[in-house]
């Protein structure tokens, strides 16, 4: 089973993709009941039409938790037009932390995803309320601008989305990484297919794509969604897919007590493995700029 704690639009869309996708059956939690109730209604109403057979409670009850293999972690503030993730942060490090501690109290055993915003801080933040090892406490991030980084190629090139392959790593945020080093189409390098401008137009897209959604609508729901369902699935199915995920680093790129993007192999036990790539010295240069800017927020928490 997996717990969506959190029933806004991201929540609920997350918690409709997993159904759909027939990835497992959903408790969704919210402090306001009556929104997770009407939210799983309306979604097993949907069940004919898509025939899907799982099931979806809506509760306010936290431990209607119980037994979840995969809690999900998207409540909190999202960002307003002109906000950044670390403006929403001791907020939001509040609700998660709370909300955490009730994890830790009925499903102690779970895989814990943090989507809520800024996630680098927030998985931190939730790794150190848990005390779960780490591997069982990581951030959607990443994984959401890969889908992106994608999406802008495959537009550049006229080519399919599902024949591209890329990594972003770094902070879910201004900061990121999107390494076109390792960005291919069809195995092919993108470097041998797009001129360097080309690449940085597309780079710029990525890092700036979540803020233009917001602009235009308020806030982002499918991309973050669809990310979400994706990492799920690689979980619960113990696929070890390899992605760009928020986890905590010991050692791994020379760095320590952090939450941070970097390519992981996500399988049954969560991160089962981080992955240490070569990265030109532009990268690295750009990911020690990342793992600062968290570093900074972390030791400036408040609460
Ligand atoms: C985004 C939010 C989820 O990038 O951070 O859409």
């Amino acid at each position: 089973m997996i717990t969506i704690i959190g029933a806004g639009r991201v929540g609920s869309t997350a918690a409709f993709n997993i159904l759909r996708y027939r990835i497992g059956d959903v408790v969704l939690i919210d402090i306001f009941e009556n929104l997770a109730k009407g939210e799983a209604l309306d979604m097993m109403q949907t069940a004919p039409a898509l025939e899907f057979d799982g099931k979806i409670i809506g509760t306010n009850d936290y431990s209607q938790m119980q037994n979840s293999e995969l809690v999900i972690v998207t409540a909190g503030e999202a960002r307003k037009p002109g906000m950044s993730r670390i403006d929403l942060m001791n907020k939001n490090a509040g609700i998660v932390k709370s909300v955490v501690r009730e994890v830790v109290k009925h499903a102690p055993d779970c895989k814990l995803m943090i989507v809520t915003n800024p996630v680098d801080v927030m998985t931190y933040v939730a790794y150190k309320t848990s005390g779960f090892e780490r591997n069982r406490v990581f951030g959607m991030g990443n994984i959401l601008d890969t889908l992106r980084f994608r999406s802008y190629i495959a537009l550049e090139l006229n080519v399919s989305r599902e024949d591209i392959r890329a990594l972003v790593i770094g902070e879910h945020g201004d900061s990121m990484v999107p390494l076109a080093e390792y960005a291919s189409v069809a195995g092919i390098p993108i470097t041998r297919l797009l001129t360097k401008e080309k690449i940085d137009k597309i780079i710029n897209l990525t890092v700036s794509s979540g803020a233009e959604v917001i602009n235009l609508k308020g806030s982002t729901t499918h991309a973050p969604a669809a990310a979400i369902a994706i990492m799920a699935d690689a979980i619960v199915r113990g696929r070890n897919r390899v992605m760009g995920v928020s986890t905590v680093l010991q050692g791994e790129y020379g760095f320590k007590d952090v939450s941070i993007g970097m390519p992981v192999v996500l399988g049954k036990n969560g991160v089962e493995k981080i992955l240490e790539l070569d990265l030109s010295l532009e990268a690295r240069r750009r990911l020690e700029k990342s793992v600062a800017v968290i570093k900074e927020c972390i030791d400036n928490l408040s609460v």
